[in-house]
């Protein structure tokens, strides 16, 4: 199988070496800055961690073109990149080439839809926990499930062999009848954690040590699954709010992946979180305020890096 895996972040380049590294597949990075992709072709993919520590040499090009048309390619850009990452990957993509999305947040499917062919497409939620050091150098914090699925729910050979051929990465992964299910159920984790992280710069597990924060917490939990509810999507989980919060005690010491951004004066993947709570409920006519202002803050730290005051 030829596979390219988009986006050298921490998941991406985690990914691709973990192919690279396990399995016989042709593997190659895309990267979008020709000057990472030279750096990371010369140096190689250094994962620290989980799994071990070593690097990985692999084919990496900022140029679709040296590519060619692969059999699979994995999305794992930033959700605000899934627009242009979906214009970079047309010369790779042919009409027989599986598309999967392992990226965070609610609507990169449908994005995914306006510029392919519905069919080929698959989304994906990991637990792997993985942070970037540095271009091409990973933290693989730890090792999670991967589960994936097409949007139509059927489960076919190509969707099993992709399972496959991640699992032989070390990737543990399981193909989902409703992968709506999955995505969801992992958004409204971060849709609890993230942004309020971002604005309180606190790790995930003191946001249920101070009672205030706490509120805030389960008033964005609960205005996500009134959304959930409405649309019908089953939660792989009985009580969310019990579930993020446990989500906090088990990752008690990481810094979120929006926390991340925020502390490398990065932009975030809040439109694809909160914000994208607020785009569905607005549809459905439910209040979301908590998910409003948590958005606005996020938005209005993003905008404004250059102006934070200084002790
Ligand atoms: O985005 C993240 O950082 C992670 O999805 C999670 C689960 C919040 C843990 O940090």
């Amino acid at each position: 199988m030829k596979i390219a895996v988009v986006g050298p972040g921490a998941l991406g380049c985690l990914i691709a070496a973990s192919l690279k590294g396990r399995t016989k597949e042709e593997i190659w990075l895309l990267d979008e800055f020709p000057e990472r992709a030279k750096k990371i072709a010369r140096d190689g993919i250094k994962v620290d961690g989980a799994s071990g520590t070593g690097v990985t040499r692999i084919d990496v090009t900022a140029n679709a073109r040296d590519i060619g048309q692969c059999d699979l390619v994995i999305l794992c850009v930033k959700s605000y990149s899934t627009e242009e990452a979906c214009k970079a990957i047309k010369g790779i993509v042919s009409e027989k080439t599986g598309i999967l999305t392992l990226q965070n947040g609610i609507g990169n499917i449908q994005i995914l839809n306006d510029h392919f062919c519905p069919d080929r497409i698959m989304a994906g939620v990991t637990n792997h926990g993985s942070t970037l050091i540095g271009a091409g150098h990973v933290k693989h914090a730890g090792k999670g499930e991967t589960t994936i699925g097409r949007a139509d729910g059927r489960v076919l050979g190509a969707i099993r062999d992709v399972a496959g051929v991640l699992t032989r990465a070390g990737f543990e992964t399981r193909v989902s009848k409703d992968i709506d299910s999955v995505i969801w159920s992992k958004a409204l984790i971060n849709v609890g954690i993230n942004a309020l992280t971002a604005v309180t710069r606190l790790r995930n597990g003191a946001l249920i040590e101070h009672e205030e924060c706490r509120q805030v917490l389960r008033g964005a939990v609960q205005e996500a699954v009134k959304v959930v509810k409405r649309k019908r999507v089953k939660l792989s989980y009985d009580d969310p709010i019990q579930k993020v919060e446990s989500v906090c005690r088990a990752t008690a010491s990481n810094v979120s992946s929006m926390l991340q951004d925020v502390l490398n004066k990065q932009r975030t993947e809040i439109d694809f979180i909160n914000g994208a709570i607020i785009r569905h409920a607005r549809a459905l006519n439910i209040a979301t305020p908590v998910n409003e202002v948590l958005t606005n803050l996020v938005k209005t730290i993003e905008s404004s890096y250059e102006k934070e005051a200084r002790g």
